[in-house]
C-alpha cells in the first residue's frame, strides 16, 4: 500500500500535477522521500542544491553522511547521493556513528569552493562533543573532504565585554549550581557563568547555521553554553575559519534552530525553544545590526492550520532549520524552511516550506499553507 502511495506521488509529482505538499512525505524523482533534515538550499549556476542529515530509518546515529538534492525548480529533486560521507576510520572525528547535524554549505566566491560546516558529536559520546566542524568541496554535490572539528572561540572573550564584564565573569563558577533555572543561577548564567567555564576548551557550538551578508563576510550562529545562549561568530573570508570575533545573543534565553533572514535594513533571527524532537514555540528577535542589539518579539508563526493538531504556537508542528529565497534579485518571498522530525524513524522526517510575509509595519509573520507557491 505504502509503496503504490509512493508510486502515484512520484508520479504525479513529475508530471507537475502537484506541489510538494507541508506535511506529507517529498518524493524526489525517483519516488523516494527526500532525506535530507536540519538542512540548506542553495543556488550555485542554474541549480539549487539542498544539502541535509541522511537519517537512517532506526537509531538516530550518522550512518551514510550528509546527503545532497539538485533541483531547477525547488520542486522536482534529484538525489545526488552522499555529499560528505562518514569515515570508516576507528577514531576519526566522522567516524560512521557519530552525529552529523544541521549541515549548510556555502560557496565562495573569493576561493570558488563550497564549504560545508555542520554540527558534529563524536561517536558513542552523546551529546557531550558540541563541535562544528568543516569540509570543503571543488563541486556543489561533492565529494567534501572534511577539515576539522572544533569548539569555539577559545580562549576568547566576546568582543563587546568590558573589562568588568570580565571580571563578573571570573567570579562565577559553574561546578556550583546543580540546580538550574533559579532567579540567582539566572544571574551568574547572564554573568557568563558558562563562558567562562568552557573559555580555555572552547565554547560549545550546537544547532547552528550559517549566514553570508551583503558584503560578503559570513557569520556562524550557534547554540552554546548548554543551549542556553547564541554566539554570533565571524567566520575568515575563505569561512573555513574563525576571525575571532563574536558575541552573545540572550544569553539563558534557551534558542536553539536558528534561522536568519535580513529584511528592510533589520536582521530577523527565527529560532526554537529546547524541547529536542518535540515542537515548541517559536521566538523571533530582531536585530540593528549582525551585532545588535537584539530585541525580543513574539513567534512569528500566525493563523489556522498545521501539521496534524500542532498550531502557530508549536510551530504549526515543525522546527527551523534555514532561510532562502528563490530569486534573490526578482525578490521572491522568503522561504522558511522547516522539519517536522519523526524521531521513531528520523529519515522519514517531513518538510515544511513556508513563505514570509510582512505585516505593515515590516514585522515577519508565517501562516501555515498546504505548498510554497514560489
Ligand atoms: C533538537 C535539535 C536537533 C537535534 C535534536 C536531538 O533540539 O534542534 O538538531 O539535536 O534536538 O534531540
Amino acid at each position: 500500500m505504502r509503496k503504490m502511495l509512493f508510486l502515484v506521488t512520484a508520479w504525479l509529482l513529475s508530471a507537475g500535477v502537484f506541489a510538494q505538499q507541508n506535511g506529507e512525505l517529498w518524493m524526489d524523482v525517483d519516488g523516494k522521500h527526500i532525506n535530507a533534515h536540519g538542512g540548506n538550499v542553495i543556488k550555485y549556476g542554474d541549480k539549487y542544491y539542498w544539502y541535509g542529515e541522511n537519517r537512517p530509518y532506526r537509531g538516530f546515529t550518522t550512518e551514510a553522511g550528509v546527503g545532497v538534492y539538485s533541483s531547477t525548480d525547488l520542486q522536482h529533486w534529484k538525489d545526488e547521493g552522499i555529499a560528505l560521507a562518514v569515515s570508516e576510520e576507528p577514531g576519526h572525528d566522522i567516524e560512521r556513528g557519530c552525529i552529523m547535524e544541521r549541515p549548510k554549505v556555502l560557496y565562495n566566491a573569493k576561493t570558488g569552493k563550497f564549504v560545508m560546516l555542520f554540527h558534529l558529536e563524536l561517536k558513542g559520546r552523546g551529546y557531550e562533543a558540541a563541535r562544528v566542524a568543516f569540509a570543503i568541496s571543488d563541486s556543489p554535490t561533492g565529494p567534501f573532504r572534511f577539515i576539522r572539528s572544533t569548539r569555539v572561540n577559545a580562549n576568547v572573550w566576546p568582543f563587546d565585554y568590558t573589562k568588568k564584564q570580565v571580571e563578573a565573569a571570573k567570579q562565577t563558577d559553574a561546578s556550583k549550581w546543580k540546580k538550574w533555572w533559579t532567579p540567582e543561577w539566572m544571574a551568574e548564567t547572564q554573568k557568563g557563568m558558562y563562558l567562562w567555564s568552557d573559555m580555555a576548551g572552547g565554547q560549545m557550538s550546537r544547532d547552528m547555521t550559517v549566514y553570508v551578508d551583503d558584503d560578503g563576510k559570513a557569520y556562524h550562529i550557534t547554540s552554546s553554553q548548554e543551549n542556553l545562549t547564541l554566539l554570533v561568530s565571524e567566520l575568515t573570508d575563505d569561512y573555513l575559519d574563525f576571525t575571532g570575533k563574536y558575541n552573545m545573543v540572550a544569553p539563558g534565553g534557551q534558542n536553539e534552530a536558528p534561522c536568519i533572514f535580513k529584511h528592510g535594513g533589520k536582521y530577523w533571527l527565527i529560532c526554537s525553544g529546547c524541547t529536542g524532537w518535540e515542537p515548541n514555540e517559536a521566538r523571533m528577535f530582531r536585530g540593528e545590526s549582525i551585532w545588535g542589539p537584539w530585541t525580543q518579539l513574539p513567534s512569528p508563526f500566525e493563523g489556522e492550520g498545521g501539521y496534524r493538531d500542532f498550531s502557530a504556537k508549536k510551530t504549526f508542528g515543525a522546527q527551523g532549520t534555514y532561510i532562502f529565497r528563490k530569486n534573490e534579485e526578482a525578490g521572491s518571498p522568503y522561504i522558511f524552511m522547516a522539519d517536522i522530525w519523526n524521531p521513531r524513524h528520523l529519515s522519514e522526517s517531513l518538510h515544511l516550506w513556508l513563505p514570509i510575509g510582512f505585516k505593515t509595519d515590516g514585522t515577519p509573520v508565517i501562516r501555515w499553507q498546504p505548498a510554497v507557491p514560489y
